[in-house]
């Protein structure tokens, strides 16, 4: 789906390549974090697959293109398979929620009736139902967050790239968009995000390429972060995989229901849970709401626990669940 052959990128004026011999190739459903220092040529792999930049030497072969030989005419078609998010939001500031999600179906000639559809389905899949109206300075970073994810998933690419998409935000919310793109990524869509906290990518267990000086170090199939020492760690304490996801996916869950529960008392009955609206075609449901058995202090979240009530208990075990 994408292939990197002995790619290597010099910029004009530099003298050391920003990629040298890159080659790797990911596979459809994939979910694949680029690691490195700064400067080591992540966004660079990104851009290239954007086809923003094109390889010196080698093949970039995206989507069984060859990205050197598409024509300027072509790449707006080609870039409508692959969505972008970046540490910076990227959001039209005068434009509401709704309209920038709308944007990129309206740019590529999306019927009225589609645009209806698609745009409220993709803010409910991103947990934004409800905020159509609010302008961008009138949300928090992740929610903001959100929204350039909605707009990047609405056209359903088959590739969602994410380059240091938690860059702006606080721990909890980086966890909270995590858990975004690894259900997104459940559905099927290809993911690769550029990434440096070393936390998501040892507890996700997904595979890792580093690079290094524009070179490519490792390739490892459920890989973690390796030396972390640099690193700042969303998860002090090491969790295992996707129990540990699927867990930290019901706290996030729970604790947006708590803020989202009006204040006044109330004794909830069946009359009041809500009907489901259907999920969008190839959406799986979410994972249902549970009190996880998981240590949420180590897991570098302890005002989460506080909220949720959760303290210490007797029978609490680090333990998160089998490696799946
Ligand atoms: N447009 C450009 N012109 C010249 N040099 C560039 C350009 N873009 C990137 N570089 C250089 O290429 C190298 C790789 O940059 P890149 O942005 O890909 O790194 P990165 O791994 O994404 O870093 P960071 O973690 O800081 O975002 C760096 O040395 C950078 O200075
Ligand atoms: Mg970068």
């Amino acid at each position: 789906m994408i292939r990197f052959e002995h790619v290597s990128k010099r910029y004009r004026g530099t003298s050391k390549p920003a990629l040298s011999d890159v080659d790797f190739e990911i596979q459809r459903g994939e979910f694949v974090f680029l690691v490195g220092a700064s400067g080591s040529g992540k966004s660079s792999c990104l851009r290239m697959i954007l086809r923003e930049d094109v390889a010196s030497d080698g093949r970039v072969v995206v989507l069984g293109r060859d990205l050197r030989g598409l024509s300027t005419r072509k790449v707006p078609y080609f870039r409508r398979h692959i969505g972008a998010v970046f540490q910076d939001f990227r959001l039209l500031p005068n434009k509401t929620v709704f309209q920038n999600v709308a944007f990129t179906l309206q740019v590529i000639g999306s019927s009225r009736a589609f645009i209806s559809q698609a745009v409220p389905e993709a803010l409910a899949l991103v947990g934004l139902a409800g905020k159509e109206k609010r302008l961008p300075h009138e949300l928090s970073g992740g929610e903001q967050q959100r929204v350039a994810i909605a707009r990047a998933i609405v056209n359903r690419p088959q590739v969602l790239l994410a380059d240091e998409p938690t860059g702006n935000l606080d721990p909890a919310t980086s966890v909270d968009i995590m858990q975004l793109l690894a259900r997104i990524n459940a559905n099927g869509t290809t993911v690769v995000m550029a990434t440096h906290e070393a936390g998501f990518v040892d507890q996700m267990q997904r595979r890792v390429i580093e690079l290094s000086g524009g070179v490519m170090v490792r390739d490892e199939v459920g890989g973690g972060y390796g030396d972390t020492s640099a690193l700042p760690s969303l998860a002090p304490e090491p969790v295992r995989g996707a129990a540990a996801v699927a867990a930290l996916t019901a706290v996030l869950e729970l604790q947006r229901e708590i803020a989202e529960t009006p204040p006044a008392a109330h004794v909830p009955d069946e009359s009041d849970a809500p009907a489901e609206p259907p999920p969008p075609v190839g959406e799986t449901r979410a994972i249902p709401i549970v009190a996880p058995d998981i240590d949420l202090a180590g897991l570098g979240l302890p005002d989460v626990a506080r909220k949720l009530g959760l303290g210490d208990r007797d029978d609490r075990s680090d333990e998160v669940g089998p490696t799946s």
